[in-house]
This record gives C-alpha cells, structure tokens and sequence, in this order.
C-alpha cells in the first residue's frame, strides 16, 4: 500500500483522518479504529472540528521542537496535522482578533495526559510571545509554578505516576499587545486525606519524598529527617520510590522555583519545617486510657511542637480535647470535653490536613502575588482538573471530584451539543435535531437544592444536625439518601454507602462523616468559564499500563462512549461548522473587498452576501440567520479564511522581510567591519573584496547530506565554501572548508575502492580539527587569498576568496571555545609544516610573497618554496563602506543568504517518563525503622490486593440511557470545495527555500502563482505549502 500524505503539508504521512468530521461512517467502531490507526503511527492528536483529541503516547513523541512552533504559529487549522499548538495558537489569535477571553477545558480520566497537555500550552504561549524582561520575568514564574506545585499537589497513584491531586484554573494575563504580563492560578479540592492515608502502591505528596532525599546534612540535622519508613503518614502504603523520578533533584529543582517566585529564604526554611512538623506530627499516637485518650509517648510531641512553633503542652491538650460551647438557658459557657483514642487520632490527622492544605494555598498565593496585575485586560484560561476517577475506595473527595467532572462534562454538552442545536432553532435555521444522553440527570442529582433534594443537600441537613459525632451519621444519612433520590434512575444504595451512575461509568462511594461545601466551588468555576470563548481538548487513556504502542481497545471505546464523541461528530456534520454574527462577519473579512474594506456601508446582512458572493460560495453552503449567517463545511470556510490570510500575509511578509532585511544588513555590516579590523594595516585588499557581503554558507549544507553526514545533528553552520588545498609539492586540490562551533572541517572526495559502491566518488573527511589544537593562522600582506592553520600535528596551506569572512567568523569562534586570542601573524615569507606520512614525510615548506603583474596569484613551485606572485592591492588602511549593500536583495541560491538566527533551546517542558511495566503487586508492612516512635502502619481494610477498580467501569444507567438516545440516519459526508484556479507560473531554475516562509521548486516545476510583488518577492504555493520566493527564477504561463 503506497503511503498518503497530509494535502498541506510536505513529508507528512496521512493516517486515518484528521479531522474525524470526515469520516465515512459514524460508528464508535469507526472512531476508535480511527485512532488506533493514528495512535500507532504515533499521531496522538486527531480533530473533530475545533474539539482536539489526545491520545496519551507515553513517549516523548518528537512533533514539539521549536520547528512545530515556527509551524503552528499563524496558521489556520486545516494547514497543518492536528497539534495542540494549532489549538493553543488559534485561542491566541482569537484573544487578539475578537478582543474576547479564552479558556481551554481539558478533560479525561486520570494519567490521559491532561497536566502534560496544559504545561505544553503554557510552553507555547511563553514561545510566540514576545516581550520585555517583565514580561520574561513573568514567563519565567509561570513556567516554575509547575514544579512548585506539582511537588506540593502531585502524587503517585496507581493511575499516574505523577498524578495532580488538586484541581488547578491557570489564567495567563496579557496585555493589548499580547504579552503575557501577569496570571492568576485558582486551586481547588486540594487531596488533604492523602497527607495521613494512602492507598497500597501509591505515596504522599511529592514533597516529603523530595525532602527526605534531597535535604542536606544541615537541613536534616535540623528538621528531624529519617529514611521515610520511620514516619505514619508514610510507611502506611508501604512505597517509598517511584520509577523515573529523581526525588533528590526535583528537590532542588522545587527550591529552585520557589526562589524564582520570590519566596524569602527565611519563609522557604519555614516552608520547609512545617513539611516536617507534619510528619513529626503524624508520629504522635494515643492509648486508650480509661475512655480517655492518651498521648502514648509525650518525648514525641517535643520535635513536632518545635517545628510548628507551638509549646508542647498545648499541642498535647490540642490533641487530646475539645473546647464546646454549649447553651444552657440563654447563658452560652465554653467547656473542654476530653477526646477518645478515636477521636485523638482524628483530630492529629485534621491538624495536619489543615497545616498542609494551608500551607498549599500559601503557595499559590505567593505565585499569584508575583504575577498578578493591577487590572485585567485579556486572558487565556486553562482548567486542568484531576480527572474521573474510580478507586476501590471512593471517598468523600473523590466523590467530590467526580461531581466536578460531571460538571464539566455538562458544560461540554451545553456548549457543543445542546446549544449548538438550540441557536438552530433560534436562528431559525432548518434542521433534524439528534439525540444525545445528557447527564444534567446526573448534576441533578448530586446538587438539586429541592423536589427532589440531591445527595448534597442531604449531606449539608444531616451534618447540620449531627454535629459530626461518628457512628450514627452514616445510617441516618443513608435512609435520609434513600427517601430522597432512592427511587432515582441513577441512583442504588448498598450497606455502607451508595452507587452514582456517573456518565463515566458507575462510582461505589463510601460514606464519612463530614462533609465540606463543594457546590460553591464548583459553580463559580462554571461561571468563570461560561464567560470565555470555550475550547476543549479531551485526552483519552489507551492503557492503564502506562507503556507506549499499547492499546486496549475496550478502555478506548469506553472514553469514546461516555465522551460522546460519537454525539459530537454527527452533530458537527449535520451542522454549520462556523457561524458567526453579521458585523463580526464583515470586520473579520472586510479585507476581501474594496467595497467592504474598511467598512461596509448599507444593511450589515447586505455586507455578508456580497462578501461570500466575492468568493463564489456555492448557494447551499450557507444559511443566513436572524443574527448570524451559518457556513456548511470547513472547507468553504478555509476558502474564505484563505483569501483573507494571503491578503494579510502578504502584507505582513513584506514589512517582515523588510524588517529583516535591515537587520541582517545590520549584523553583516557589522561582522564587515569586525572582519576588516583583522586585516587593518596588515594586509593589501582585493577591490572586490572589501565590500563584499559576508553569506556564510556558500554550499547550502542544508541541501547536502553528503556533507552533513560529518557533522553533528543540529550542528550550526557558521562558514562553508570550497577552498584548495596545497600538498607537499603545492598540487593544488578541492576540498569543502566547513566551520561550525566544534571545529574546522575538511571535506575531499575520493573513488571507492571496494565493495558494492566500488568506482563511485565519495566524499570522504579528510581532516577535522579543534579549536583548542589550532595555534594561530599566517597570512601574506599582499593582496591574495592564501592563509596557512598551523595545528598541533601538521598546518593547511588553503586558499580562498572568503578567507576574510572565514578568519573573522573562525576568530569568533575560536575565542568563545578556547577564551583565547587567536594569533593571526602577517609576513611575506611563511612556514607551513607537512603531514608526516610514513617515513620521509614531514618537514616544512616555505610560502614567499612578491610583487609581480596582475590581481590574480601568479604560482612557482620549486622544490621546497613555493612562490606567489601577484599585484598591488588597496592600502591597508582601507575600510569597508557602509552603503555598498545592493539596492536589490542580494540573493544566492544553493546557499542561505545568511545565517540562520542564534539555535534556540528546545522547549523546556519536562514530566516524569512513565516507567514501570506492569503493576507491582507487592504489600506486606514495611520494616521498622529506627529508633523510636515508629509504628506499624494501621491494618488497612482495603489494601486487600483487589485491583478489580481498574478495569474498565460498569457504564450503569448512563450507558443504557446512551445507547437509548443515539438514534440512525448519518447524514452524508461533506465534499471538499474545489480550489479556486488562478495564474501559475513554471519554474525556469531551482529554489530552494532558505526560510520556513518560502517555497522550493524544482525546474520545470508549475506551480500556483499567487501574488507578484514589486519588491521581487513573489508568493506561491506549491504542494500545498505558500510562500515566498524570487519572481525572476520563473515564468508566468
Ligand atoms: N503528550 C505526552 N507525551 C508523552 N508522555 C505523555 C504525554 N501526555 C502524558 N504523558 C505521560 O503520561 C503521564 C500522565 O500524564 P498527566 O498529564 O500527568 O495525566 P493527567 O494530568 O491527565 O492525570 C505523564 O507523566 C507522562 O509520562
Ligand atoms: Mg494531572
């Protein structure tokens, strides 16, 4: 089967669709197939329409270097594959354009790759950006907020080795200008219960690990530091590590960015002995004594009370007592009730859940004082939530937790499926409505506030009227649950708990006896996004196994299930793609037009006909609504955004280029100057010489393997042209002098003498050297082209008509490798000692310069002196002149017209790799540690090995109601619109593009012309790709 590749773009092989709007058949079969394909061919993003589908690689998948950046940027969707770049760069552009508020909503189970996503959108943001050093400063504190919260929010769990364990709104603030100059992050439902209790195979937060690796001798000297066995709150799930995770570097990395965010040296030690005081903290245990309870051994409380600052008698009636008011006859008297063992604990382990949910929040605020500004103007939103998760204990926060998702999930379906049928309706637009399962049923139950009560509101009664006192709450709370939404569809109560039917599957939920208030949270959460432009990437899971290439199909198919995705689809096709207001219509494309440009003027629904009429858009691809006219497919729409990116890249190109232009005139003349200096009054110039311009790259190595071959990947190209090269006898030869950052490279050619590839004419490196065995470089004071490298082993007599550009770049070079001077000598008569090559081999020769006729080098070997002779040149005192550059863009192909830009570092966003094969299964109590104090973990009654909460979950009645609503009759598939055929042109010489804006061609080629341009940058398209390239390589036919 011969391999498709993407229409847009060059080298990029197609697989499956993109787009799944294009699908043939609509079947979750077909989805999920469609995925698989990608996801094996190592495409983890797939569309539908503007939703983006993320499938976790667990790899580091090579599509986000600096190439994909420069790629994405300002390009419209369908240009390029599926990226979350594309996404990121489309909410940026929208914020500009529309003037309007963006947030990304990115959903899926836990470890689908949802922080991962989020940290890649930060990254790109911070990229394309631009900025001053507040603005940088600001980058830089959103990016380490990262590590900083991951370390206090972040965990392992069975699901993710890194799974976030709070819920994290990341708004990036810019200016009009769109900088990112500020931000605001709000937390919420922080996982306190994983302070005093983990789950078998899962571990703290990450900090106290990181803490105990990574302290130094001082720090845990001070702070009380054991292996981490010694402490309650850590031996309980009996797993200390985590494969491929450095716990010790990520502590400094942790302290590293709390450095960056401002936090004082002095509150970063407080920070760091309250972590401690925790774990001290958890190492108080009680006896029952008499009904009482007791601290077991009082010489504990000492070191925790001293981190905390706090006297330890105090802390000892803290734990042990409860201050009640209570009322007696209108008089209201404050008592202390002694506590139970029970109750001790439980009030230890609430300490410490507080300190550290405290402690968090303090965090976040110190980010957010660094960053935020003093009024608002636009904002990029991205929700990052911990997602549905089913565990063999589902607790109050994770009940909690699946609600918000639950949420969320209604959000989507009001946004993408409800509304978007509903402004048909309004608008009054035709159209067969389809069916999907809502799971408002779901919200409905968990929040109603009446007829019926849901399950929070039960909650909030019952606690208001127990007060918290254990035992008899559960059983009143579960009649009380019972009466209310018993008979619920979505609702089963079992002996010590219930049963939600969540849309993602079916959640056993245990019951505990205190209840914080969610509801709020979740709400104004929902209000902050309801007031932005929406955007949605939905990350799917393929395996809980957390290795790449392994997909299980039925995990896959259930996400495609309770996502909708299959909803999502059909609504998309059977609907208008793209809808827009009248007057945004017209602002958005009044470029198109003179009679629309700047303004239209007559009835703004007037405006938009003339405006698709401009571009022949066929009469049954639009409707036009009471408000807003409605567009079919996404072709007919890229047909539109089209025209309206080449007007404007057209003249953003040319202010671009010429932007440019004047800055690489800039830096050459410049490196000119530099490059004279070498030569001031030590050398004779070549009248064509002086003012020449510096190009670098005279091969064009980016079009030649053959050569690169020898060089590192990425490595810089500083200098390149072929020179000869003089032997013992002053034969002279080709070779190509090539100088990168690592060295001088010499590259010949020579016949092969054996093997398959025999008589053919290789390249082959003749000699490579390095700066620091390179002593200096001797050159004549006449005015030809030689200069000997005198090297460690033997020296190089070259000659080349670039030596100057070449002596100028390699002293750069030379000096930033070795911090060195390099020593270039001038004289008339110069030594160059010859390669020993067996024996009689070596020795020396002697160059000797003369004045004789003529400007080109007049050359007599004889014996061991070669002599030059050759004419009088400029002065040496001569400069080069500053407007010598050509009025014309001086322009040669084969090799770039300049230098590449300084090589940018890759992005800097890092996560933990997922390691571990398999599951481990080992428990067993962990061995006892050191001295004193540390006790067995609690027997736990759930860290049975039943790992049956992994697989995939009972859909229960949100499966059955999803199945029920999805009704037949797919609507055929859209056709693509045929592009419109304008004058072509065909190429008389080849091009080769030098930027990522230009194009290539080879001869002969016949290609779309689609604008000429008086600066002699024309643009084109070629293979799907626009850009520029010099009119006068081609025709016009
Ligand atoms: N785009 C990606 N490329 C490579 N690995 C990824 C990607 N997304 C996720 N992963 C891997 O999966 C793990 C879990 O991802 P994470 O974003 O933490 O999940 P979530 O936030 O949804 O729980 C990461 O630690 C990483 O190893
Ligand atoms: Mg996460």
């Amino acid at each position: 089967i011969q391999a498709k590749y993407h229409w847009q773009s060059q080298n990029v092989k197609q697989s499956g669709v993109d787009d799944m709007v294009l699908l043939s058949k609509i079947t979750e079969d077909a989805i999920v197939d469609n995925l698989k394909k990608r996801y094996m061919d190592d495409y983890i993003f797939t569309y539908i329409g503007p939703v983006l589908i993320s499938v976790n690689p667990f790899k580091q998948m090579p599509y986000f270097t600096d190439r994909e950046i420069e790629l994405y940027q300002g390009a419209a969707q369908y240009e390029n594959p599926p990226h979350i770049y594309a996404l990121t760069d489309n909410m940026y552009r929208n914020m500009m354009i529309d003037g309007e508020n963006q947030c990304v909503i990115i959903s899926g189970e836990s470890g689908a790759g949802k922080t991962v996503a989020a940290k890649y959108i930060m990254g790109y943001i911070s990229k394309v950006s631009g900025g001053g050093s507040k603005v940088q400063h600001v980058k830089e504190i959103i990016l380490q907020s990262n590590p900083l919260l991951e370390a206090f929010g972040n965990a392992k769990t069975v699901r993710n080795n890194n799974s976030s364990r709070f819920g994290k709104y990341f708004e990036i603030q810019f200016s009009r200008g769109g900088e990112p100059d500020g931000g605001k992050i709000s937390n919420f439902l922080l996982e306190k219960s994983r302070v005093v209790s983990q789950n078998e195979n899962e571990r703290n937060f990450h900090i106290y690990y990181q803490l105990i690796e990574g302290a130094s001798a001082q720090q845990r000297e001070a702070l009380g530091i054991m292996t981490p066995d010694y402490y309650y709150y850590l031996n309980q799930s009996g797993t200390y590590k985590v494969d491929g995770t450095n716990d010790s570097k990520d502590f400094q990395e942790t302290m590293e960015a709390m450095q960056v965010i401002g936090i004082p040296g002095d509150i970063q030690t407080q920070v760091l002995q309250i972590v401690a005081g925790i774990l001290h903290l958890g190492n108080i245990s009680f006896i029952e004594a008499g009904n009482y309870g007791q601290v077991e051994s009082t010489d504990l409380l000492a070191f925790p009370a001293y981190l905390l600052g706090i006297d330890p008698n105090r802390l000892q009636d803290k734990l042990t007592s409860r201050k009640m008011d209570s009322k007696w006859g209108g008089k209201s008297e404050s008592i202390n009730v002694t506590l139970n063992q029970e109750q001790a604990n439980y009030t230890r382990d609430a300490l410490a859940k507080a300190l550290y949910a405290r402690l968090f929040d303090y965090l976040v605020e110190s980010i957010n004082k660094a960053i935020q500004k003093p009024h608002e103007e636009f904002s990029i939103g991205v929700l990052d939530i911990y997602g549905f998760e089913i565990f063999q204990r589902n607790g109050f926060e994770q009940f909690c937790i699946n609600f918000v998702n639950e949420k969320l999930q209604q959000i989507f379906i009001e946004l993408t499926l409800k509304a978007e049928q509903e402004e048909y309706v309004q608008e009054g637009i035709k159209w067969t409505p389809i069916e999907y399962f809502n799971n408002k049923i779901v919200c409905d139950l968990i929040e109603n506030k009446l007829n019926p009560p849901g399950i929070m509101s039960v909650l909030d009664d019952v606690c208001a009227t127990m007060h918290a006192k254990g035992e008899g709450a559960d059983g009143t709370l579960l009649q009380k649950l019972q009466a209310a939404v018993g008979t619920h569809e979505h609702f089963n109560s079992w002996n010590s708990g219930f049963v939600i039917h969540h849309y993602a599957g079916k959640v056993r939920c245990r019951m505990i006896s205190t209840f914080p208030v969610l509801i709020k949270v979740t709400n104004d959460l929902v209000n902050t996004l309801m007031k932005c432009t929406p955007h949605y990437i939905r990350c799917i899971k393929p395996n809980e196994t957390k290795r790449p290439k392994d997909w299980e199909e039925s995990r896959v198919r259930h996400q495609v299930e309770y996502l909708g995705l299959r909803e999502n689809i059909r609504v998309r096709r059977a609907g208008f793609a793209y809808r827009r207001l009248f007057s945004k219509f017209l602002m958005r494309y009044a470029i198109l037009t003179a009679e629309t440009w700047p303004c239209w003027r007559g009835p703004e629904q007037q405006g938009v006909l003339h405006l698709l009429r401009s571009v022949n858009m066929d009469n049954d691809q639009y409707q036009m609504g009471r408000t807003k006219v409605f567009v079919k497919n996404p072709e007919s729409l890229f047909l539109l955004e089209e025209m309206r990116e080449r007007k404007f890249d057209t003249f953003a190109r040319i202010i671009q280029k010429a932007w440019r232009k004047f800055i690489a005139r800039k830096k050459y003349e410049q490196m000119r100057e530099e490059a004279s200096d070498i030569l001031y009054n030590s050398k004779e110039r070549r009248k064509n010489s002086i003012n020449r311009n510096f190009v670098g790259d005279y091969l064009g190595l980016e079009q030649r393997p053959e050569l690169r071959q020898f060089l590192a990947k990425r490595e810089r190209v500083d200098f390149a042209d072929s020179v000869n090269k003089f032997d013992r006898r002053f034969k002279s030869i080709k070779r190509d002098l090539i100088l990168t950052p690592k060295g001088i490279y010499l590259i010949g050619r020579e016949k092969v003498k054996k093997g398959p590839e025999k008589g053919q004419i290789k390249e082959v490196l003749k000699r490579k050297m390095e700066f620091g065995s390179i002593s200096s470089v001797s050159l004549s004071t006449r005015q030809d082209d030689f200069f000997i490298l005198h090297e460690a082993q033997y020296d190089s007599l070259l000659e080349s008509n670039f030596k100057t550009e070449f002596l100028s770049l390699l002293s750069k070079r030379y000096e930033e490798v070795t911090k060195r001077k390099l020593t270039i000598s001038f004289g008339d008569r110069l030594e160059f000692r010859v390669k020993k090559e067996g024996w009689g081999g070596g020795g020396t020769r002697i160059v000797v310069f003369q004045k004789g006729p003529g400007d080109l080098a007049q050359l007599k070997p004889g014996g061991k002196t070669l002599s030059v002779t050759i004419g009088d040149g400029l002065p040496k005192s001569s400069k080069p002149t500053r407007k010598s550059f050509p009025p014309s863009y001086a322009h040669q192909n084969g090799g770039a017209k300049f230098p590449r830009g300084p090589h940018n570092p890759q992005a800097d966003i890092t996560y933990s790799s997922p390691q571990k094969q398999g599951r481990p299964l080992q428990g067993g109590p962990p061995k006892l540690g050191s001295q004193r104090g540390p006790r067995p973990p609690a027997p736990n009654q759930y860290n049975q090995r039943n790992l049956d909460f992994l697989n995939v979950p009972d859909q229960g009645m949100s499966g059955k109601q999803r199945k029920r609503s999805i009704t037949q009759r797919p609507p055929p598939a859209p056709k693509p619109q045929p592009r419109p055929q304008g004058p072509r042109c065909r190429a008389l010489y080849q091009y080769v593009g030098q930027d990522t804006d230009e194009i290539s061609f080879e001869v002969n080629d016949v290609f779309d012309l689609v604008k000429e341009d008086a600066s002699g940058w024309w643009t084109g398209r070629i293979g799907g790709k626009e850009g520029l390239f010099p009119g006068n390589y081609v025709e016009k036919i």
